[in-house]
C-alpha cells in the first residue's frame, strides 16, 4: 500500500467513502459484524474532506449487514463454481475479493469509474487473478471483457441507486442475454434515500 494520498472524488464516486467509513467503524467496534481488516488501513491512507461522515453512524449496522450478506452469497458462488467468474460492479474501495478468498481458478473482475479504479489500484494489493476495468457499467468495454461461457456472478453493492433506471434495466438485459448462467446480486433502496 502507498503512503497517504489526497483523494478528490466527486458525485457518485465520492459515495464510496461513506461505505468505506462505515466498514471501518464496524471494524473498530467491540463486536464487529463484517470485521473488514482492510477498512482501517485503506482509510488511513486517504486524505479527503470527510466532514459530516459521522452522521452515518446510525447506518453502520445496516450497511455492514448488507456487505456481509453479499459476501456470503459470493462465497457460496465461489464454492459452487470455483472456475467461474465474478464481476464486482461499482466496487469502489471495497476489499471484497480479499475478504472472500477468490480461488486461483476463478476469474474476478472489478469494475468502477476510472478515477475510482486509479485509487483502488494504488491502495490495494489485489489478487493476481483479479482484473480491473475502468469504466461505467453502461460502457461496452467492460462488458466485452465478460466471458460468456463461464458461470457468472455479478455483485453490485450500493450501485444501482446511483445509476439511471434505464441503465439498471440495460445491465439486467445484458446479464440475461450475454451470459447463459448468471446470477445478479444487488441491493436496492427507496428513491428518497439517495437524496437523503
Ligand atoms: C456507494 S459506492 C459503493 C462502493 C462499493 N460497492 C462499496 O460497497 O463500498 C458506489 C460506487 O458505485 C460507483 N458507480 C456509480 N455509478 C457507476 C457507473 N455508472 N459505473 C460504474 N460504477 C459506478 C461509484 O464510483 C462508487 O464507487
Amino acid at each position: 500500500m502507498t503512503s497517504t494520498e489526497k483523494v478528490d472524488l466527486r458525485g457518485a464516486a465520492a459515495t464510496l467513502l461513506m461505505t468505506l467509513y462505515m466498514r471501518r467503524q464496524d471494524a473498530r467496534s467491540r463486536r464487529p459484524i463484517l470485521g473488514d481488516p482492510w477498512a482501517e488501513p485503506v482509510w488511513e491512507h486517504i486524505e479527503h474532506d470527510v466532514h459530516g461522515l459521522w452522521q452515518l453512524t446510525g447506518d453502520v449496522s445496516a450497511i455492514v449487514c448488507r456487505a456481509a450478506t453479499l459476501d456470503g452469497w459470493t462465497r457460496e458462488f465461489l464454492a459452487d463454481e470455483p472456475t467461474g467468474q465474478v464481476l464486482h460492479l461499482g466496487c469502489g474501495l471495497d476489499s471484497r475479493p480479499l475478504r472472500v478468498g477468490v480461488p486461483s481458478t476463478c476469474r474476478w473482475v472489478d469494475v468502477d469509474q476510472p478515477e475510482v479504479m486509479a485509487v483502488r489500484r494504488r491502495l490495494y494489493d489485489l489478487p493476481g487473478n483479479s482484473e480491473q476495468i475502468s469504466g461505467a457499467v453502461t460502457d461496452d468495454d467492460g462488458w466485452s471483457a465478460v466471458d460468456p461461457t463461464l458461470p457468472t456472478l455479478l455483485v453490485a453493492e450500493g450501485l444501482f441507486m446511483y445509476v439511471p433506471a434505464e441503465a439498471v434495466h440495460a445491465t439486467v438485459d445484458r446479464v440475461v442475454s450475454g451470459t447463459p448462467a448468471a446470477t445478479l446480486a444487488f441491493d436496492a433502496v427507496a428513491p428518497w434515500t439517495v437524496r437523503a
